[in-house]
């Protein structure tokens, strides 16, 4: 059994971006800039964006972060949208989701110019996604599809289960499993709250990968010997033993599903690190292509 390293593999890409970042400052180019909109007081998303924020120092990004009220409007955070799209020094910059209730998310999401969108949510992109254009697709699904080449996972031909169909995981990675590509090429089923019998899809299963926030969900009896199982959920759940209060799970029951897997990520360690390499990945990106604009 192998156990997929994400924190590894994320290491690794983010040798590979601070090398091109150094290349880049002997020729005298510009640094890459990521910017990051935080909208109130979850405590998971602060530790999402303040992680970002110092994989940009270490590799020798620029990097912005500018955070709000709960209580903001919207009309007030389209406002800083705007100054976003226009400040030339800034590649790239995301808005962590969720935002507040009284805010519609998908007004802000749409605002972003498409060219500094690096989570890849605006709809220009998703759709750029799923006709396999050139674009920037989102960290978790990128960080997914990396993890399945690097680890030459075989996936052309496999029957792929994907639980959950959020716009930033499941939707995405369903495409992409699907693509005419290597390391894809996937027949995709994608599986949701309103599947029925979810047990007989995941008994047949090759690859599961489970983007559901329902910790343990995925028991060793849900899947076949030999199951190759990408855990994307990430859940705190309360532990009065444990030093912050909560220990991280992810949505598979690791050390019983662990026994019957090919290969499996952890929860920590397995997709969380990808995301933000990806991201790093896609502002080099967006960096690139302003330059040759
Ligand atoms: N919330 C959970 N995951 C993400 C992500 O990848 N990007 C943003 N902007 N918000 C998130």
């Amino acid at each position: 059994m192998i156990i997929i390293d994400g924190k590894k593999i994320s290491q690794i890409i983010k040798e590979e971006i601070k090398e091109d970042v150094e290349k880049r400052n002997l020729k005298g180019l510009k640094q890459p800039h990521l910017a990051a909109v935080l909208v109130g007081d979850d405590g998971a998303s602060q530790t999402y964006v303040n992680s970002k924020v110092i994989a940009c120092q270490k590799v020798g990004f620029k990097s912005t972060l500018i955070t709000k009220d709960k209580t903001i409007s919207q009309n007030e955070l389209l406002q800083v949208i705007d100054q976003l799209n226009e400040d030339k020094d800034i590649d790239g910059y995301i808005v962590q989701l969720p935002l507040p209730k009284h805010i519609d998310e998908e007004k802000v999401l749409m605002k972003v110019n498409p060219d500094k969108d690096v989570d890849g949510f605006h709809p220009y992109n998703f759709g750029k996604m799923a006709l396999e254009m050139p674009t920037f697709i989102s960290a978790t699904p990128y960080g997914i599809m990396e993890l399945l080449e690097r680890y030459q996972i075989e996936v052309a031909s496999k029957h792929c289960v994907v639980i959950g169909r959020s716009h930033i995981v499941g939707r995405p990675i369903s495409i992409l499993m699907s693509q005419k590509k290597k390391y894809a090429n996937a027949t995709v089923t994608l599986a949701h709250s309103r599947t029925k019998y979810l047990e007989e899809l995941t008994k047949t299963a090759d690859i599961i990968i489970t983007a559901l926030g329902n910790p343990e969900f995925l028991k060793a009896d849900m899947v076949k010997e030999g199951v190759v199982v990408i855990d994307v959920g990430i859940t705190r759940v309360s532990d009065p033993k444990a030093k912050r209060g909560y220990v991280l799970r992810g949505d598979v029951e690791f050390e019983s599903v662990s026994k019957k897997a090919k290969a499996i990520t952890p929860v920590p360690g397995g997709v969380g690190p990808m995301t933000i390499a990806m991201l790093l990945k896609n502002t080099l990106l967006a960096c690139q292509r302003n330059e040759h604009k």
